[in-house]
């Protein structure tokens, strides 16, 4: 019997998982320069913390999730996404009770029963960031400014922001007056008429082309905000701009949860084909009181991992040599002597495989050329002895002679 990954799933093995991590860290990077303090959280939550904080109009919650009774009766969901996750956390720490605001970084996997393609996965791997209890507009410039960061430091150059602001809840509910009558004059179908009751705004994200036509002449949010709104969102893009992050305003942009409120932003790769938005985030102001925490706002974001690392191996800007060794010692009846040297030089920061088993010199060089390592050495009774090694540079062939005492100088 042989078993195979369950469908839609991603996973990555050595060669490639070396770019997974390295596209991870760096995506972490710039948030945790900024001071944004990481958490690990459980993939299982109580149901009702999704049902509650994603939203009961969003596909995510009526069609998405993983849910399944655990041997206790409970209802369980594996996290469709982290924000809720945090606010539990948050507020069952009592974070929100200390210092503000509260900056948190996490990582790991989240799980959505979705139909598999390139770039969209059953589950998949995010790096997100939350900042808790503070309303302003230079939190909301910064944090984007942050995803911005990220995706540069991998070297990604072919991508957009799109931006908007949702309004507060004045602005919204005016807004939504509008829209509700509008969607009177559409002759609505059942399923849709009851997504739009759910939430309005859900209809902007139909991507059936007689409701995108439809929905073009709908009234949007921007128009409706009200003066602090207005303010506030103009104060995020004159941020952006003093910080050089471009960007451009799409009136129509809808993500996938009901929590969002004001700003809210996504990223756009486009090289990626049908699943092209790599991370996006927002601020959301009930978020936290609704799963009974303070009344404070947040602003955080997503980003994917692994659509950013097709965007990075799309754009060609991975590093060549990621997760290669330094040095690979072929040890020749001296694997105790080789064992000792590795374990000097790896002490130091290096990376330092040895050739193991009785495979001959010839099969010996076969695994160092295939291991990626920058250099190799072959270590004999005589070079143990002499205390002087023949350090060879892979990718020249050219060979120097090198001291042991002096090898972590030399590679
Ligand atoms: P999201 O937009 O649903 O936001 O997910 C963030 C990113 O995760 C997406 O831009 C995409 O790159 C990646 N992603 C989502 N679904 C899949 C999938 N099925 N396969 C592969 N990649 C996927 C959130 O999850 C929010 N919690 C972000 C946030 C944090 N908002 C405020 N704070």
């Amino acid at each position: 019997m042989n078993f195979q990954a369950p469908k839609g799933v991603s996973e990555y093995i050595p060669p490639r998982s070396a770019i997974f991590e390295f596209v991870r860290e760096q995506l972490c990077a710039p948030a945790k320069s900024a001071g944004y303090k990481y958490m690990e959280l459980p993939v299982f939550e109580d149901t009702g913390l999704f049902a509650r904080g994603v939203g009961e109009s969003t596909d995510i919650v009526t069609k998405e999730m993983y849910t399944f009774e655990d041997r206790g009766g409970r209802s369980i969901t594996l996290r469709p996404e982290g924000t809720a996750g945090v606010m539990r956390a948050v507020i069952e720490h009592g974070l929100d009770r200390g210092q503000l605001p509260v900056k948190v970084l996490y990582s790991g996997a989240y799980f959505r029963a979705e139909r598999p393609q390139k770039g969209r996965y059953r589950q998949f791997y995010q790096v997100g960031i939350e900042a808790i209890g503070l309303n302003d507009p230079l939190i909301d410039a910064e944090v984007i400014w942050l995803a911005d960061q990220a995706f540069k430091n991998i070297g990604l150059k072919n991508y957009r922001l799109e931006i908007t602001s949702l309004g507060d809840a004045e602005s919204r509910a005016a807004h939504r007056k509008d829209l509700l009558k509008f969607y009177e004059t559409l002759n609505l179908d059942e399923a849709t008429a009851s997504r739009a009751k759910l939430n309005p705004l859900r209809l902007f994200d139909d991507k059936r082309p007689e409701m995108v036509e439809a929905m073009s002449k709908a009234p949007k949010l921007l128009d409706y905000l009200n003066e602090d709104s207005k303010l506030h969102f103009e104060k995020v893009r004159a941020y952006l701009d003093a910080l050089g992050v471009q960007y451009e305003i799409n009136s129509k942009l809808v993500r996938g949860f009901d929590y969002y409120t004001g700003t809210t932003f996504e990223f756009i790769h486009l090289g990626l084909g049908a699943q092209s938005a790599i991370g996006g985030g927002g601020r959301y102001d009930k978020l936290m009181s609704e799963l009974g925490g303070q009344d404070l706002s947040g602003i955080g974001w997503g980003l994917g991992v692994d659509r950013t690392l097709l965007a990075a191996e799309e754009e060609g800007v991975i590093p060549a040599d990621l997760g290669n060794a330094d040095l690979f010692i072929i040890p020749l009846g001296t694997q105790l002597a080789a064992i000792k040297i590795a374990a000097e030089l790896r002490s130091a920061g290096k990376v330092v495989e040895i050739a193991f088993g009785d495979r001959g010199l010839k099969g010996a060089m076969k695994a160092a050329d295939k291991s990626g390592a920058k250099y190799v050495l072959v270590l004999g009774e005589n070079e143990v002895e002499s205390g002087s090694v023949e350090l060879k540079t892979m990718s020249s062939g050219d060979v120097k002679s090198v001291r042991i005492s002096d090898l972590v100088n030399a590679i």
